[in-house]
């Protein structure tokens, strides 16, 4: 019996599905963090276990490393692989450039390092992450424990030069403990309303001592896939310029979600 899912769910697994078709045997992929990221890491085990697909994957996460593993792909380090292929990945916004925030889930750091030592970075979502200007979802900073109050404070009075609406800053928790990144850091949630100059704004937050990495990512995304609840998945690169529409069939093999959806 088919496994039924919310159309949220749906138009993740869609966009997922066409991203997987990127995948070719022999490629080193970069393997994303999140609940889009993880229908990916699903499929591609699927192809791995049901086509004999031959891939290496690094996973920007403990997490992702852990399914990844469970679904029989092989996980190497990134110093292993040194160079990847591909990296596919969620996002909480993405604008008309491509250009993200990313971090929802608290793995920034680990996934900027693999996309950008990628040849490749594709991005799946739904179409609610879509905004004309950057800046709405809140953007996580990861800094190191040492001082994090005072990189807080040094963020904070930077934020007032800087094209922003809001400028609220607040450490991220896990109930009552701050979150822990897999580095052992800490995250810092920015809410800025929108961000006028995002280039600028990942420039200076790395300036910042205690900053780490920020979840802007400039000019790294090659393409992204949208998908929606009906099936529809939207294919837009951005160095083309092409979109590409499909439609996909959720009438599937009766086992398709009940492996997945485990
Ligand atoms: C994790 C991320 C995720 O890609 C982002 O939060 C999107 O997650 P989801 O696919 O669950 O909406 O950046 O650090």
């Amino acid at each position: 019996m088919t496994t039924e899912l919310s159309p949220a769910d749906k138009a993740k697994f869609v966009a997922a599905k066409r991203a997987v078709e990127f995948v070719e045997s022999g490629m080193r992929v970069g393997l994303g963090t999140g609940s889009t990221a993880a229908w990916m890491v699903r499929l591609l085990g699927q192809r791995v276990r049901e086509e004999g697909l031959k891939i290496v994957g690094v996973a920007t996460s403990s997490q992702t490393a852990a399914l990844a593993g469970r679904e029989g792909i092989e996980v190497v380090s990134l110093d292993e692989a040194r160079w990847l292929d591909l990296t596919i990945d969620g996002a909480d916004e993405f604008d008309p450039d491509l250009n993200l925030i990313k971090g929802g889930g608290g793995a920034l750091l680990r996934e900027k390092i693999v996309a950008t030592a990628s040849d490749q970075m594709i991005v799946i979502t739904d179409a609610s992450k879509e905004v004309a200007h950057l800046g709405a979802f809140p953007l996580p900073v990861e800094v190191i424990p040492f001082g994090w109050q005072t990189s807080k404070a040094l963020i904070e009075e930077m934020l007032v030069s800087l094209d922003v609406m809001g400028r609220e800053v607040s450490l991220r928790m896990n109930g009552e403990a701050p979150f822990v990144t897999d580095e052992g850091n800490r995250i810092l949630d920015l809410r800025l309303g929108r961000i006028g100059n995002p280039h600028q704004m990942a420039m200076v937050l790395n300036q910042v001592p205690g900053v780490v990495e920020n979840g802007l990512f400039m000019d790294i995304c090659d393409r992204v896939i949208v998908g929606h609840g009906d099936g529809r998945v939207e294919t837009r690169d951005i160095h083309s310029g092409e979109v590409e529409t499909r439609l996909f069939d959720f009438e599937e093999p009766d086992n398709l979600f009940a492996d997945l959806g485990r």
